[in-house]
């Protein structure tokens, strides 16, 4: 008797310490892409259960984690100078914590431990479930890394914790890795080889977030064109699948089917597509549902078809136009946005103008654009110079993002005049007597609050617009939740 008391009271203290312990808080940064963000929402979800509470002042914080990228060299020198930061805090609470996580983690491995000294911890994209032996490690005084990449890590069994959301728009991850080894690009060695989600748990993931008031989720892969569920495994090894994986295998055009009539007033979107894996099947399952934004984002790179094998693109310039042609038939109003390179080894002046050939034929709604950055381990580093001149490729930049410029201005005029549906995602960052949301096109519009609230979808009449922004007044709601 004497002995079980003795426990219980030995139990509870032990608990108690272990609940002060682990109340803890958290500061998480992301850099870099949309996978990025929603990574950090799975790795905050996988902490909560570990008794920490997610803080936005990192003055606050026991544990920092900085989600990074490596795609451009640039990306990674912000990173090191936000550790900079840390340190400063750090002096302060000698007791915090730091944790490298996302692409540098995985590319630079525990020599990041050696070069940054204030990092205790390194973890790489398919390694968050163990972090909380992780955290262990570092509470004992040691260092802890864990790169291994998966073959079948998609956390599709962890619900994320939504952080800094408005409440409104929610990004739902459906692939990971990438397999198609762009010879500029060093995801596929920082993310590993591709592997698609569970489709039901996508779903479910969708439905829960209608459920919470999300009335637009964004489905998002590195290549989601590419996506493919045969009942889990990589998608390299598609080919050993067995007659009855293949016969009920869902595709990425499946998948948007099945989100779109799983949740048929949740507004759709998706990114990223690649134009050599994405089919008529996706535009015209696209066209088909009204809940699926009208909007591609489909990287191009580059004009030329020299630079785009040089960059291992595998589709010609000509199927890229006739791939923008078919979309531009079966969903005219559809934007199209792009991401493209400049300066990639050995790239000319005509390569370059056939860049900006691309940009006037399509009249892109916006773009992403980027002067070519080396990044270790690529196959364009080991196998090519990077031999166009810094301000070759910043006077190349200049001028592809000035035509961009002008064709911006020329695709947001064309929606003037008309009655949108715009979804309220929140106030105008200029005037709070304004909301704030986007039309189904992705261009953002402005205009009086009324009675609106936010997460309403509105028919608003586009009176004016500056190159990135329309403006108009609301007709009324365009449906009741
Ligand atoms: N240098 C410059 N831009 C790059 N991107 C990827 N790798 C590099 C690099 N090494 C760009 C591509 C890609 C986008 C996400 O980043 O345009 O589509
Ligand atoms: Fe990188 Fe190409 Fe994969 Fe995009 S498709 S992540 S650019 S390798």
């Amino acid at each position: 008797m004497e002995k079980i008391f003795d426990e219980s009271i030995q139990g509870k203290s032990l608990s108690l310490e272990k609940d002060l312990k682990n109340k803890r808080n958290l500061y998480i940064e992301s850099f870099g892409c949309a996978m990025n963000f929603s990574d950090s929402e799975i790795v905050a979800s996988i902490l909560a259960t570990e008794g920490f509470n997610t803080t936005q002042e990192l003055e606050e914080a026991d544990l920092v984690l900085v989600n990074t990228c490596s795609i451009r060299e640039k990306a990674e020198t912000t990173v090191r100078k936000r550790l900079e930061k840390f340190n400063a805090i750090k002096k302060k609470r000698p007791h915090m914590k730091v944790g490298v996580l996302g692409c540098m983690a995985e590319r630079l491995k525990s020599k990041l431990l050696e070069e940054e000294k204030i990092v205790d911890m390194v973890v790489g994209p398919d390694a968050y479930k163990d972090l909380p032996n992780l955290i262990q490690e570092i509470d004992a005084g040691r260092e802890a890394v864990n790169v291994v990449l998966s073959k079948d890590e998609t956390y599709g069994d962890i619900s994320p914790v939504r952080l800094n959301s408005n409440g409104v728009s929610a990004f739902v991850s459906i692939t990971r890795g990438c397999d198609n080894m762009c010879t500029f690009c060093v995801v596929p060695f920082t993310r590993g080889r591709e592997r698609s989600r569970d489709p039901q748990s996508i779903v479910d993931e969708v439905n829960d977030l209608w459920q919470k008031g999300y009335r637009e989720v964004t489905l998002l892969g590195q290549n989601v064109d590419s996506y493919l569920w045969y009942g889990g495994g990589l998608k390299k090894d598609f080919e050993k699948a067995t007659e009855m994986q293949i016969a009920t295998a869902v595709d990425f055009s499946d998948l948007l089917d099945m989100v779109a009539k799983a949740a048929p007033r949740m507004r759709i979107r998706f990114s990223t597509s690649n134009p050599q894996d994405m089919g008529l099947k996706v535009i015209r399952t696209m066209a088909k549902h009204v809940n699926i934004c009208n909007h591609i984002h489909l990287p191009v790179q580059s004009g030329s078809n020299r630079i785009l094998k040089a960059m291992n693109r595998l589709h010609t310039i000509e199927a890229y136009y006739e791939l923008i042609d078919n979309i531009k038939k079966i969903i005219p109003d559809c934007a199209i946005s792009h991401d493209i390179i400049t300066g990639f080894p050995t790239e000319t002046e005509e390569d370059h103008q056939a860049t900006l050939a691309v940009l006037e034929y399509v009249k892109y709604d916006y773009g992403y654009m980027f002067a070519y950055s080396e990044r270790p381990g690529t196959l364009a580093a080991r196998k090519m110079e990077d031999d166009v001149p810094s301000e070759v490729k910043q006077r190349r930049l200049s001028e592809i993002i000035a035509l961009q410029r002008e064709h911006c201005m020329f695709r947001t005029k064309q929606h003037v005049g008309k009655v949108q549906e715009i979804l309220i995602e929140g106030l105008s960052k200029k005037d709070n007597t304004m909301w704030m949301g986007r039309n189904s096109q992705n261009v953002v519009a402005v205009f009086p609050k009324e009675t609106y609230k936010l997460g309403d979808f509105v028919n608003v009449r586009i009176h004016d617009c500056t190159s990135a922004t329309l403006i108009g007044e609301a007709v009324g709601l365009s449906r009741t939740n």
